[in-house]
């Protein structure tokens, strides 16, 4: 039997792993954040200090990992290794290794209910027939405000105005770039993450309650 896949694609700081978790949690999938992997390799390049613009070296090093973990861990989220990994997601040999290594752990993974999955590209690239697609959206304002909350109570040092900033480019980044843009999938739900979490909830069980016929 197919495994279900539930894509759920968005902007930075949109709530996309908030919402995965709860989905995740709900109906017992497996939850696979794909910007972990992308940051995960940032991590490497800035532990190599590699230049994240040199594509021969970052070749290299990709050419030299063979499976890449997509644990969760906190020093990813820094912000140094998000300025890298939205830098390096617009070379098209390394989406294409990401893209690779998630469907081999949702291969490998031996889940009965499936895999929701996250991203920028997940209902639009990646698994382009997943079973539900969501895009998830968010007044760019609260984003920043919630980014910058969640920086101050990890320690970090953060000025709303940057992280304004900061969000904007990587908008940009996101949706101008050549190789697999940040879009709306066709068919995709779009939900508005801007109110409470609770009312996202209810946008999320309706759709997901109706598509994959599980009672809740
Ligand atoms: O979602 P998150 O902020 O963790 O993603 C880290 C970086 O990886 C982002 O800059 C985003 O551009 C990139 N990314 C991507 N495609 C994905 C997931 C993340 O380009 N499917």
């Amino acid at each position: 039997m197919n495994k279900i896949i539930i894509s759920i694609d968005g902007p930075a700081g949109s709530g996309k792993d908030r919402i995965a978790r709860y989905v995740s949690k709900k109906w017992s999938f497996k939850h696979l954040d794909s910007g972990i992997l992308y940051r995960r390799i940032a991590n490497l390049i800035y532990k190599k200090k590699l230049d994240p613009f040199d594509k021969k070296n970052i070749i290299k090093l990709i050419n030299n990992i063979k499976e890449l973990s997509y644990r969760k861990h906190k020093n990813l989220r820094l912000e140094k290794i998000s300025r890298i990994a939205s830098i390096i997601a617009e070379f098209k040999y390394l989406r294409d290794f990401v893209n690779k290594q998630q469907k081999k752990i949702v291969k490998r993974i031996n889940k009965k209910n499936g895999f929701v999955i996250d991203g920028r590209d997940i209902g639009s690239v990646v698994f382009k027939n997943a079973n539900v697609k969501l895009y998830i959206d968010v007044d760019i304002h609260i984003r920043a405000k919630r980014r910058h909350k969640q920086l101050i109570d990890m320690g970090e040092k953060s000025i709303y105005r940057k992280i304004l900033k900061d969000i904007k480019l990587r908008d940009k980044k996101d949706k101008t770039r050549i190789n697999s843009p940040l879009v709306i999938p066709k068919g995709a739900f779009i939900i508005d993450n801007s109110s409470t979490f609770h009312s996202t909830q209810n946008q999320i069980i309706k759709i997901i309650g109706k598509k994959i016929n599980v009672k809740y």
